[in-house]
């Protein structure tokens, strides 16, 4: 059997994840997981590059909880995959700084993920930190670290890959082979759309259904959606295309002749926004009902979220510190240490047997 190729890709623990975090990746992990070998990071140091209080710190205990049960509950696999704590990895640390001597400054302020991240954190650029503009060195040691071939993100983060390639394509000139080249597989399925119709679902921007939201709050959710903002009532013709409601049921309603038909009748005027959005209800509910029951399988077995975490890290360390010593020992960087502790214990015996 020819070894599986390995793929590293995750999040940063920042709440709940929803239907967006679902189409735009969940959905695409759990089908990997059959054909490579996964990693997950929860990377909860990249949350730091903004949010570095102490405030923001303890929040990441339950943040990190909750997005690794969403995971589960959407299938990932702990017995097929490892989902893992980048801060319990101290190996990170240490090639994050060897990596930063492999990329200049002027590559990294020129990535427009940079302004982006300084935007939404409210950063004037004079006050952009250090470790934010090395946000994609970071990440670069979470994909070398157990050597990853291929990387799973969404467009915001494709120049993050190509930064890691050169990263390790780099090192590879100045020491040899060490790393496969990462590259990125990019996910096929744009982002979704909110619930207000006016940009992609986000918490933040306050409208997300989320995985782990129940029947009657979907419901809300969906009652309270924007559909076409020019039909002010049933009998008009309505659009469909770009219509949040409509892009949802092409979604997530697996009924095609249903969807279809409330289609050419909006389209006609001979259906209201109520019974498109009923129908939606359903589908989406119909959607989740799977994922809740597994969720509530995980939450019932009490410690069983934290060991699949506990368990995964500690795999981690394990490739960590292999992934390491390949790298120290073909940049010969333990070689002074080695010389003066060779030395030193030398003198040390001689000493003693002298005395
Ligand atoms: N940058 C990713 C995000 O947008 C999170 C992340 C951190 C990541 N390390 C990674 C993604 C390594 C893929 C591979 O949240």
């Amino acid at each position: 059997m020819t070894e599986k190729k390995r793929i590293l890709t995750g999040d940063r623990p920042t709440g709940l994840l929803h239907l967006g975090h679902y189409v735009g990746s969940l959905k695409n992990r759990v089908a990997l997981q059959n054909t490579y070998e996964c990693y997950f990071i929860i990377a909860d140091l990249h949350t730091l590059t903004t949010k570095p209080s102490k405030d923001d710190i303890l929040q990441l205990r339950e943040n990190a909880r909750l997005m690794v049960l969403d995971y589960l509950a959407c299938g990932i696999d702990p017995k097929k995959s490892t989902i893992y704590l980048q801060s319990a990895t101290p190996a990170v640390y240490e090639m994050n700084l060897i990596f930063e001597m492999l990329i200049s400054l002027n590559r990294l302020t020129g990535l427009p993920s940079l302004k982006e991240m300084a935007r939404n954190a409210h950063l004037e650029s004079d006050a952009i930190p250090f470790g934010l503009i090395g946000y994609p060195v970071l990440q670069t040691a979470d994909i070398l670290m157990p050597k990853a071939h291929l990387v799973p993100v969404g467009k915001d983060n494709e120049a993050h890959i190509e930064l890691a390639r050169d990263i390790a394509r780099r090192f590879n000139q100045y020491y040899g082979d060490v790393f496969p080249l990462p590259e990125v597989l990019l996910s096929e399925t744009p982002t979704l759309i909110g619930t207000d119709g006016k940009g992609k679902m986000s918490k933040s921007a306050n409208n997300a259904i989320f995985l782990s939201d129940d029947p009657k709050m979907v419901e809300k959710k969906v009652k309270g959606m924007y559909t076409d903002p020019n039909r002010v009532h049933a009998h008009m013709p309505g659009k469909v295309e770009g219509n949040p409601v409509f892009i949802y049921h092409d979604i997530f309603n697996p009924l095609r002749d249903e969807v279809e038909d409330l289609k050419t009748r909006y389209r006609e005027g001979r259906v209201g926004d109520v019974e498109v959005k009923e129908k939606l209800i359903i589908a989406i509910n119909r959607f989740l009902d799977p994922i809740r029951e597994k969720r509530r399988e995980y939450e019932a077995d009490k410690g069983l979220v934290e060991e699949i975490i506990y368990e995964g890290t500690e795999k981690m360390n394990e490739i960590s510190q292999a992934t390491l010593k390949d790298m120290r020992s073909a940049m010969g960087i333990g070689g002074a240490w080695n010389k003066i502790s060779r030395v030193a214990r030398e003198r040390k015996k001689q000493a003693i047997g002298s005395s």
